[in-house]
């Protein structure tokens, strides 16, 4: 196995997710590469130590700028907040790095535009952490999907629901506050979490051409807690939208973070002509399925449990029967990346197939401001 040098920004919540995955994917998959957690960068260097001894990296960074000529580096993980993502990526490809990014891609399609262009420019491979494709459950409702078995799809529904912003009292910007800050996150809720409904749909369903949005930010200001001061809050805090799809089918998308008792309701549903389907991310490794063929008497919603051998992914865990859980999509990734990295391309989702997820939330945010139906580019 080919040593695979990385270098990580950013040591919060998808950091450890991150290390987690490169740490354990050769456990359980056989894979061309065998990742190196080479170093660390986070702006606090106490805290990038702490993180260093816990997870095995060699060495700490508190400037990303050092990584990019670092020659014991081959590729940059981008696990920082969204306002780094552009600045960060496109250096790092420009000196020849590989470059894995968390989504979404940048704050919007500019951004977005020229990190795909230098990653294309400079033929490295490039993914985007979009791990809900790769749960296995969700992976085995595609492959229904590519296999015709829902027939003509008519509708898609789905939400992202949490409720830890309700309190006016929380304040915005800073650490572990930076998504309340529109020039840190780029958006609200429409970025943040419909932008992973949008990447499974498109994934699912194929391209949307139309939408009509709304959004609303309930609490009009907040302290920011960089400068002590009350400011306004222009983020959105709820989001909702009806799309077409370019199938023909039609659909509802809505998140928000004011869904008092929820605290990461991820759902979909999909109707076709023959078949149904149910997902929940509260019930990860479970997929509903009606299937209209069934003999008529026996005709009801199945509960699948996604942990046989011939699942998606599940032959490389446990027996069957047993589940796995949130941590493992991202191991999922890493592996599907060292794979595809092996036969000489990129893993999906690529930088330029996440920006398609972002001219879908950039055109809500247009829909939403113009109270009209926009198209997607
Ligand atoms: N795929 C997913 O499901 C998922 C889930 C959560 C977050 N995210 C995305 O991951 C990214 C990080 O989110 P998070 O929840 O881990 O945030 P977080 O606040 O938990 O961690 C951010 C980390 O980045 C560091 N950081 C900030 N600015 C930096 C800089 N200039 N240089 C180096 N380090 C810097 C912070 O010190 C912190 O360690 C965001 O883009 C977010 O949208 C994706």
């Amino acid at each position: 196995m080919k040593k695979l040098n990385i270098a990580l920004v950013g040591c919060g919540f998808m950091g450890r997710t991150h290390s987690n995955a490169f740490r354990k994917v050769t456990n359980f998959f056989d894979t061309p590469y065998q990742p190196v957690l080479k170093r660390i960068c986070a702006r606090n260097g106490e805290k990038a130590k702490t993180f260093a001894d816990r997870w095995g990296f060699e060495s700490v960074e508190t400037d990303w700028r050092k990584l990019i000529d670092d020659k014991d580096v081959d590729l940059i993980d981008i696990a920082s907040p969204n306002d780094t993502h552009a600045e960060i990526a496109i250096a790092a490809a420009k000196a020849g790095k590989m470059v894995m990014c968390e989504k979404p891609l940048g704050r919007n399609p500019t951004e977005s535009e020229a990190m795909v262009k230098a990653v294309e420019d400079a033929k490295v491979a490039n993914m985007v952490w979009y791990n809900y494709r790769r749960v296995p459950a969700v992976t085995l409702a595609k492959q229904l999907i590519d296999e015709g078995r829902l027939g003509r799809i008519f509708h898609y529904r789905t939400v992202f629901l949490q409720d830890w912003t309700i309190s006016s009292d929380l304040p915005q910007g800073g650490e572990g506050l930076w998504r309340l800050d529109a020039s840190i996150a780029g958006s609200g809720v429409t970025g943040d979490l419909l932008a992973h409904n949008i990447d499974t749909a498109l994934w699912l369903n194929g391209g949307i051409e139309e939408v009509t949005a709304m959004t609303e930010t309930f609490i009009k200001t907040r302290k920011h807690s960089l400068t002590g001061k009350e400011e306004p809050v222009k983020i959105d805090d709820a989001s909702a939208f009806l799309a077409r799809f370019k199938n023909g089918s039609l659909a509802t998308f809505e998140a928000t973070r004011y869904a008092r008792g929820h605290k990461a309701l991820y759902t979909f549903e999909i109707n076709g002509e023959k078949a149904s389907i149910i997902w929940d991310l509260h019930d990860l490794h479970r997929l509903q399925y009606f299937d209209h063929n069934d003999v008529s008497k026996l005709r009801g919603w199945r509960s699948i449990h996604v942990t046989d051998t011939e699942h998606p992914y599940m032959k490389h865990w446990w027996v069957p029967g047993l589940q796995i859980g949130y941590e493992h999509t991202f191991i999922h990734q890493v592996a599907d990346f060292l794979t595809d990295l092996g036969g000489g391309k990129s893993a999906s989702p690529t930088f330029r197939e996440a920006l398609a997820t972002d001219y879908v939330t950039a055109a809500v945010l247009e829909s939403a401001a113009s109270k009209t139906w926009v198209k997607v580019r």
